[in-house]
């Protein structure tokens, strides 16, 4: 006989619904491996409490706010929460046994974890705070972050293996520190949404199989760049100038502008420029990460020219220009890019 559903209190059984359970809901397993997946998107869950609670007092608190003074791998200055955010994404999979190496955008080498994780599991690659600018003004800012199958050996330590298609990841997501904290992801079952209740200290499932819509009105560009952006890129921008039911959103922050798109459908870019052809964004743990969540909630996601997710970095930091979100509009998109020059 099936157990008649919990109706002391409706609401109880979706507090319970955390992410810990979900993940093997969504595997409808409850093997090793499955057990791995959930206990690892557990402690992403934890970096993202840990994360959430200093940026909420960061203005009352000494040594939050602000720069360091050192430059990172990408030569861009380093605020204190970019490190912060860093070292809590270290601290929560230490002795977890579960991710034998994590390598981020603050990091030049990846973070080994030797003891008790050996080579053949899980590694992470992440952007522990997207949207760095935002920080200091007290905008929305987020985490961003990609699982895979740590594989092969890495002698030279060169971390070579991480070098994989975004098609390889087997999870990944971001959080999102707004109004609400909010941790989106998927393990190539769908998108879901969780949401921090305070009161709880836990993400509960707010939305199950998010879906983008097929088209949106919202562009989000930073058009401070147009006369560095190729032709296209500058016809496409033109015509959505021209052509009303389009409308202009952008925070400086990816995780804010991709959410707003996920959720409302429309197109985020960072075109490659004269100078820098390769755009800004990085493969490994902001665009490829983020290109798999579109497309498992039904969107598109390329450089322009060619899916983000067959791109193979050729190194840790590699960047590619990003068109991304709802199928028309990248489509639009792509076909100026595609035209005959
Ligand atoms: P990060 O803060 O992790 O370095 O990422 C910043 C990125 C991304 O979040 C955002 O979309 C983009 O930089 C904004 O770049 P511009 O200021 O050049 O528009
Ligand atoms: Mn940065
Ligand atoms: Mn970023
Ligand atoms: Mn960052």
């Amino acid at each position: 006989t099936t157990q008649a559903p919990l109706d002391t209190d409706p609401t109880l059984d979706r507090d319970c619904t955390t992410l810990s359970r979900h993940v093997l809901q969504q595997l409808k397993s409850y093997d090793a491996a499955a057990q791995d997946l959930s206990a690892i998107m557990n402690r992403i869950a934890l970096a993202g409490k840990l994360i959430a609670r200093q940026l909420s007092r960061a203005g009352l608190m000494a040594n939050v706010l602000g720069f360091t003074g050192e430059t990172n791998v990408q030569g861009e200055d380093v605020k204190k929460m970019d490190v912060f955010a860093n070292e809590v994404f270290i601290a929560v999979f230490k002795q977890s046994g579960l991710v034998c190496r994590l390598a981020s955008e603050e990091m030049e080498k990846p973070y080994y974890i030797p003891e008790n994780c050996p080579i053949g599991r899980y590694t992470l690659l992440y952007d522990p705070i997207d949207g760095s600018s935002n920080v200091d003004i007290n905008l929305s800012v987020g985490s961003i972050f990609s699982i895979r199958q740590q594989e092969g050996d890495d002698l030279d330590g060169e971390a070579k293996d991480l070098l994989q298609a975004g098609r390889k990841q087997v999870a990944a997501g971001y959080i999102l520190y707004g109004p609400s904290t909010m941790l989106v992801y998927s393990i190539g079952q769908g998108v879901h949404v969780f949401t921090l209740d305070p009161s709880l200290g836990e993400f509960i499932l707010s939305t199950e199989n998010l879906q983008i819509p097929t088209h949106g009105p919202v562009y989000s560009v930073n058009e401070g760049n147009f006369w560095e952006w190729d032709e296209p890129f500058r016809e496409f921008t033109r015509y959505v100038h021209r052509h009303p039911g389009y409308t202009a959103r952008y925070s400086g922050a990816l995780v804010g502008d991709m959410h707003r798109i996920l959720m409302q459908g429309g197109v985020f870019l960072y075109p490659g420029t004269v100078n820098k052809p390769e755009g800004k964004l990085r493969v490994l743990y902001e665009s490829a990460p983020l290109a798999f969540l579109v497309e498992q909630a039904g969107g598109k996601a390329s450089t322009g020219k060619e899916p983000l997710l067959d791109v193979t970095p050729t190194k840790l930091h590699a960047r590619s220009p990003l068109v991304i979100g709802s199928p028309e509009d990248v489509a639009l998109v792509e076909s100026f890019v595609n035209r005959p020059q």
